[in-house]
């Protein structure tokens, strides 16, 4: 097994797939104090810097690509370092990480958490970006405290997630800002200080909305701006300038395809359904979130008339819904109009593989799952999801993606309906 010897102040680029050992002395690897005996593995794809405390043997084996590359100089810029010693003296209990996309964001977090936490504080870590989540499933913002250091951000264990409902935030600005705030509570709850990873979406009319929004929500008392340029100065107009830390970016940064971002999004999904099972729900017990479905006062099909294919109805304030075995005709939704009013339609077996989150009664998301089946005249939902107990599920959430068990996307739908 290769091994190097390190001296105080040494560098090193470590290249998953890799694992390694500290033998003797002391490293920092992104920025977390690893002693002898402690291993690391950096899977395929990612990279983190590991910086000499003291002086080290350390032993490692390389997978596919995986490579330690021993360098010159520290990747960590000096400016990050002078904010982090003011972080630790001041210590502010919000702090929002915010920059372009591959700017090194997530590692931020990680690295300034780590450092946290050799300073006997514990950071609470809000994962925000959906699609890539790195604490909590994709579809979900997640928050994960830090009780040991850690290489990557996903090795953060999980403490509580939110239920955003899709890969991306577009369509679900109001479950963003909620849940943003919701689990920078949590983690006040849980931790010295929130530390809110935010996504990459900084341009155009909605990205600006989510982070203006995010911003007024959470009120951080430091907004770390990620930027190679200037490419947050419109974000940050409005922001209280004594708040605003502007940061340079690692040359070392490393960028990942839309191609491998996407295929990563998948195998992550993939792999959070691999353990899943069936899970009925009781649909009188658990309550039916984001969706015009239950939230109306039942009809007696049989009042319907000539409608004999209808499962379920529901008089709602803005009219009537009905569920049907197959489509609807325009004549029998004009029938209905008339005597209803606004109609809405939902036909059987539209509800398959739609992702939903399943809540207990105090909103914290159990896991999140994939319909099978509603059946509507008993009032029971089959639902594919690693969640074990049924009698824990206060409420299932409708979110907007159809998505089959091994993670793949195959449609959305609006949320609320389907
Ligand atoms: N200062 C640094 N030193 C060494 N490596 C770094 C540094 N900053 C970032 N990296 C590396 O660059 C890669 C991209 O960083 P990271 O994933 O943190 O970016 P991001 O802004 O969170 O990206 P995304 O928009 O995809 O969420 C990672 O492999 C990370 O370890
Ligand atoms: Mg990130």
């Amino acid at each position: 097994m290769p091994e190097l010897k390190l001296k105080h102040g040494d560098v090193a680029m470590l290249e998953g797939q890799l694992s390694l050992e500290v033998k003797g002395g002391e490293v920092l690897i992104s920025g977390g104090l690893h002693g002898k005996g402690s291993k690391v593995v950096i899977p395929r794809a990612k990279s983190v810097p590991l910086e000499v405390e003291e002086d080290a043997l350390v032993t490692y084996t390389l997978g596919q690509d995986g490579k330690v590359e021993q360098l010159s100089e520290r990747t960590i810029p000096r400016e990050w370092d002078a904010l982090i010693s003011e972080i630790i003296q001041r210590r502010p209990k919000v702090i929002l990480v915010m920059g372009n996309v591959d700017v090194g964001k997530s590692f931020f977090t990680t690295y300034l958490a780590n450092t946290m936490l050799r300073h006997g504080l514990r950071a609470g870590a809000i994962d925000s970006d959906v699609g890539q989540s790195d604490i909590g499933p994709p579809t979900t913002m997640g928050l994960g405290i830090f009780e040991r250091p850690v290489a990557l951000l996903y090795e953060v264990p999980l403490s509580s997630a939110y239920f955003v409902g899709s890969m991306s935030p577009s369509e679900h600005m109001l479950e963003f800002v909620v849940g943003v705030k919701w689990l920078v509570e949590h983690g006040l709850k849980k931790a010295d200080m929130a530390i809110v990873n935010t996504p990459g979406w900084i341009f155009g009319g909605p990205g600006r909305s989510l982070q203006l929004y995010t911003l007024e929500t959470v009120d951080p008392d430091i907004v770390v701006a990620l930027q190679r340029e200037e490419e947050l100065e419109h974000l940050l107009s409005s922001v209280p300038p004594a708040r605003v830390r502007r940061l340079p970016v690692s040359a070392k940064v490393r960028s990942r395809s839309s191609a491998e971002r996407a295929s990563l999004r998948a195998m992550f999904l993939g792999k959070y359904f691999e353990d899943a099972g069936k899970l009925l729900l009781d649909l009188q017990k658990a309550r039916l979130k984001r969706c015009y479905l239950h939230t109306g006062r039942p009809v007696d099909v049989g009042t319907l008339g000539a409608q004999a294919q209808v499962l379920h109805a529901e008089q709602m304030p803005e009219g009537v819904l009905v569920v049907t075995k197959r489509k609807m005709d325009e004549n029998a939704i004009r029938e209905l109009e008339a005597r209803f009013g606004h109609v809405r339609t939902i036909t059987q077996g539209s509800e398959r593989n739609v992702i939903v989150g399943l809540t207990n009664d105090a909103n914290e998301l159990l896991g999140i799952g994939i319909i099978e089946r509603i059946d509507y005249e008993r009032g029971q939902m089959a639902v594919l999801t690693p969640v074990k107990n049924a009698g824990e599920v206060a409420a299932v959430q409708f979110g907007s993606m159809r998505i089959k068990p091994d993670g793949e996307e195959i449609g959305t739908v609006k949320q609320g309906t389907f």
